[in-house]
Parts: structure tokens; C-alpha cells; sequence
């Protein structure tokens, strides 16, 4: 038996609601066909946008969307992509695999998106081929309101209204991907492109800086200390690769299949994504010693589990599957960022749509709901609740060389005050026994929805139904204790009344 305890009059943070928001590339298939396929498309859309793909991101209630990258983000020029599509430049998308990119989805086609789905846009500006000047002149093209050379563009370009975007990165893997630069030479760069980064329009800007690569705290470290007073949010990148490494550079396979593994892998993966807890609260320790007010939030703005790219696709595409073993990686993940939610207030799974751990898989006019959706559903109501102190004592599980916990959870207060709490069973094929007890209120009932399969179980266009949320009986709960199991593999919400 697990034993899982929750305090449901200890409040410690808010869960910010963008915890759950998404990243989107033009990568692969992400925008094109994912997202935007025209307005002349026989696939039923709204100005290009598919109704399909809006439909299902609202049900989970997407809160911000993070975009056009990525690596692509510190190539773009955003003049490329306004006015007449058809007058529109087309440039190679040399950042992921030399496609042509046509850019008839631009700032307006995406914050139409934004729109449509009730969710904030979040731009990443372009810092390692771009300049002062050009991000400046978006933010001006987005959000000044009175009579101004961008507004006017703007206006020309069929948009009276300023959009008030509020999220505005500053660079993006600017020690890899965008410049390879060093954390002091990046840390004076951020400073000239925040002073330029000006409040158009009235709208003040909340402006997250490039942070570190996994546990690079150094990069933190000095660019909290360099420009921490001049940001808002400070990133951070880490995806979970779960292939073999070997001490032998030439055997190195970071990514191996995202549907053919073995219990070894599916262990590895957990352990993997259980290293974000450790991430986390190292880059914390560090923002500490500059920010003990923690005023600077740390935004997770990439994570997710990177496999191989699914067998007859570009590899550059990084379309992959998703099964039961993504879903716990994501329950994990979210987890995480709720106990860290006094500092993480902000994460982007990599990425929404048909690129790495998606939510939604597209081909042609067909859609797939993936096992991380069916999270995302699950996890849906902890935004902007209260998150409440919760313990679970238990056992490891796994095998020698990957240990995991046998049980995964955290707890929270919504607006409505309910108590939910979210939990998932990292065992490959063992059912667990939790019981649950809260140590306070009066409760009588606990409300059940789990998703639950084998670990590598996945929705497919021939199976989209394979895998799918199953609402359970109610639960009892008697002297504010109840009883539940879990079987293997399996990810629950459970709503206390
Ligand atoms: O998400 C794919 C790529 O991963 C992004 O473009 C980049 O920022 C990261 O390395």
C-alpha cells in the first residue's frame, strides 16, 4: 500500500495557469497542416486555421502558445511575414532541414490563433541574426495604439486594433542555436534589447531572458547577476531523451524509437524526466541568491520527451509518436512544475503539434488526440488554483539501473474550492493500492478520471480511441480517507466533494 497525504489547509503557491501552455515552431509539420492549411483548404477552417485542431486546444484550455521557435526564432524576420501572403518572401528554413518556408503564417495569422483560442501569444524574438531595431519595430507593429510608423503598417495590413502582446522572449538557446555565446556577452546583449523593448501602446511588457541548457547553473548565475534586475523570467531548456548513452562517444544514441522500447527504456525515460525536479530546484537555489523575492520567474519554455523521428518521416521533421510512457513523462513533468510553482510560472511543452511530445498528431484532414492530451485534460483545472502540500510515502520501483517512484502526484485548490489532486503510477505492469488521506476538511466523495494503457499503447489514425479517459464510480471517502488502484501505467484526476 502507497500512502498519500494532503494538507488541504496548507496553501503554498499559486499554480500559474500558463504552467500548461504549448510551443510552436515553423518545424516540420507544426504550423503547415498542423495548424494553418489556407483558407482555400477543403479541411474546415477559420481564415486558414484549422477548426479541428481550435476545437480540441480549447478543450484543454491552452493559456499561451509560445512562437515561431526555437532555433527558427533567431532566424525570422518578421517584416517577412505581414501584408499580401501572396507578396510574402519565401526563405529556406535553414534551422530545420532547408524547407521551403512560404511565410503565409505570420504575426497576424498567429495571433489569430491567439485569439480564436483565448490564449496569450508568446513571441521569441529574434537576438542571433536579428537586431535592436527589428524587435523593437514588432512590439511597436503589435501594440501601439496611436499614430505611429508600424501602427499605420499595421493598419494597412487590415488590423485597426493594437494586439497588446504582454510575453516577449529575448533570445533563444542564445548559447547554442541562436550564437553560441558566452553568459556574459548574452547578458550585455539582453540589457540593449529590453531598454529597446518598449511599453507600446500602454502594454507593459513582461520580458524573459535565454536560460540555461539543463543544468548549465553557471549561465544562470551570471546572467541573473549581469541583467537579473532588467527581466521578468529567466528559461530553461530540457528535453528528456531516453536512448543509451555509452562512456563511448561513438555508441551514443540519444533517441531511440518513440513506440518499440523495453522496459529498461520506458524506466530510463522516467528517470530522465524525474531529473527536471533536480533542475529546478538547482536553478532556484541559484536565483535565490539574487532574487529571494522571487520576483524573476523561471519558465520552462521548452520540455518534453525527444525521440526518434517516426520511421519514413525527415528525420529534420521530428515527427514522432506518443504512448502511455509520454503520458507519464508529461504527469511527472506537470507535477513538478506545480510543487515549483512559487518560481515556475511558465512551461511550453515541445511542441503542440506533430513536432516532438505533442498533444494533437494532423494528417491531411485527420486528427489524433495523443495520450499527453488526454493529461493536459486531466491536469486542466489545477490552473491557477492553489497548490496544497502533499507527501506520498512509498517505495522504488524500476529496475537496477533506473529506480523511480512507484507513485507521482500533487494536489491544489481551485477558484471553486475543490481539492483535486493528480497522480500517476510509473509502474510498467504493477497495479499499486493508494490510500489517500487529507488532513482536514469534510469530505464524503472523490470523483475519479484516469487514463490508463500499457506503456506503449498509442493513438493512431487507424486507432485514434485506443487510448482515452475512462470516468470511474465515485469514490467514498470516509474519515476524510479513501482508497484507490491504480492500475499500471496509468495517470488520475480526482475531484474531492
Ligand atoms: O524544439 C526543437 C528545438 O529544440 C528548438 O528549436 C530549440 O530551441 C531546441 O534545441
Amino acid at each position: 500500500m502507497k500512502h498519500l497525504f494532503v494538507n488541504p489547509s496548507r496553501k503554498i503557491s499559486k499554480i500559474d495557469k500558463n504552467i500548461y501552455g504549448h510551443f510552436s515552431e515553423h518545424l516540420g509539420r507544426g504550423i503547415y497542416g498542423g495548424i494553418f492549411v489556407g483558407e482555400d483548404s477543403g479541411i474546415p477552417n477559420v481564415r486558414g486555421i484549422r477548426t479541428d485542431v481550435v476545437q480540441a486546444l480549447r478543450h484543454i484550455r491552452v493559456p499561451v502558445i509560445r512562437w515561431p521557435g526555437g532555433c527558427f526564432a533567431d532566424y525570422y524576420n518578421w517584416r517577412d511575414g505581414i501584408g499580401p501572403r501572396s507578396e510574402r518572401r519565401r526563405i529556406v528554413n535553414t534551422s530545420w532541414g532547408g524547407s521551403v518556408e512560404d511565410n503565409s503564417f505570420g504575426t497576424h495569422e498567429f495571433l489569430d490563433l491567439c485569439e480564436q483560442l483565448g490564449c496569450s501569444p508568446y513571441i521569441a524574438g529574434n537576438v542571433g541574426s536579428g537586431t535592436v531595431r527589428e524587435l523593437s519595430e514588432w512590439i511597436e507593429y503589435m501594440n501601439s495604439d496611436g499614430e505611429s510608423p508600424m501602427a499605420d503598417l499595421r493598419r494597412k495590413n487590415g488590423r485597426e486594433e493594437p494586439w497588446g502582446v504582454t510575453y516577449i522572449g529575448i533570445g533563444n538557446e542564445s548559447w547554442g542555436c541562436g550564437g553560441h555565446m558566452s553568459a556574459e556577452y548574452y547578458a550585455g546583449l539582453y540589457k540593449q534589447y529590453a531598454t529597446y523593448a518598449r511599453p507600446y501602446g500602454g502594454t507593459q511588457l513582461y520580458k524573459a531572458a535565454c536560460g540555461p541548457d539543463g543544468a548549465d547553473y553557471a549561465w544562470t548565475d551570471t546572467v541573473m547577476r549581469l541583467a537579473g534586475n532588467f527581466m521578468d523570467a529567466l528559461s530553461l531548456h530540457y528535453y528528456t531523451m531516453p536512448g543509451y548513452y555509452s562512456t563511448d562517444p561513438y555508441k551514443w544514441e540519444k533517441k531511440s524509437s518513440a513506440t518499440d522500447f523495453d522496459e529498461a527504456n520506458y524506466y530510463r525515460t522516467l528517470v530522465r524526466a524525474l531529473y527536471m525536479d533536480e533542475l529546478i530546484t538547482g536553478h532556484k537555489f541559484v536565483m535565490d541568491q539574487h532574487d529571494p523575492e522571487k520576483r524573476v520567474a523561471l519558465c520552462v519554455d521548452e520540455w518534453g520527451a525527444w525521440h526518434a523521428a517516426e520511421p519514413g518521416t525527415p528525420p529534420s521533421f521530428l515527427y514522432q509518436q506518443n504512448t502511455m510512457r509520454d503520458a507519464i513523462v508529461a504527469a511527472v513533468s506537470l507535477n513538478i512544475f506545480n510543487k515549483h510553482s512559487d518560481r515556475v510560472r511558465m512551461a511550453n511543452l515541445a511542441q503542440m503539434i506533430n513536432v516532438i511530445q505533442s498533444v494533437i498528431l494532423t494528417e491531411g484532414d485527420k486528427i489524433v488526440l495523443t495520450p499527453t492530451y488526454h493529461v493536459f485534460d486531466l491536469y486542466k483545472a489545477h490552473q491557477d488554483a492553489e497548490l496544497l502540500e502533499s507527501y506520498v510515502q512509498q517505495d522504488f520501483i524500476g529496475t537496477e539501473e533506473a529506480q523511480v517512484p512507484a507513485i507521482h502526484a500533487s494536489a491544489s485548490e481551485g477558484a471553486d474550492g475543490k481539492v483535486r489532486i493528480t497522480l500517476a503510477n510509473l509502474s510498467a505492469n504493477e497495479s499499486q493500492s493508494v490510500c489517500c488521506t487529507l488532513s482536514g476538511g469534510n469530505f464524503s466523495s472523490a470523483a475519479v478520471r484516469c487514463l490508463s494503457g500499457r506503456m506503449n499503447d498509442y493513438n493512431s489514425f487507424e486507432d485514434p480511441y485506443k487510448v482515452q479517459i475512462q470516468t470511474m464510480p465515485a469514490i467514498p471517502v470516509e474519515g476524510n480517507r479513501f482508497q484507490l488502484e491504480a492500475p499500471a501505467c496509468s495517470v488520475f484526476e480526482i475531484t474531492l466533494s
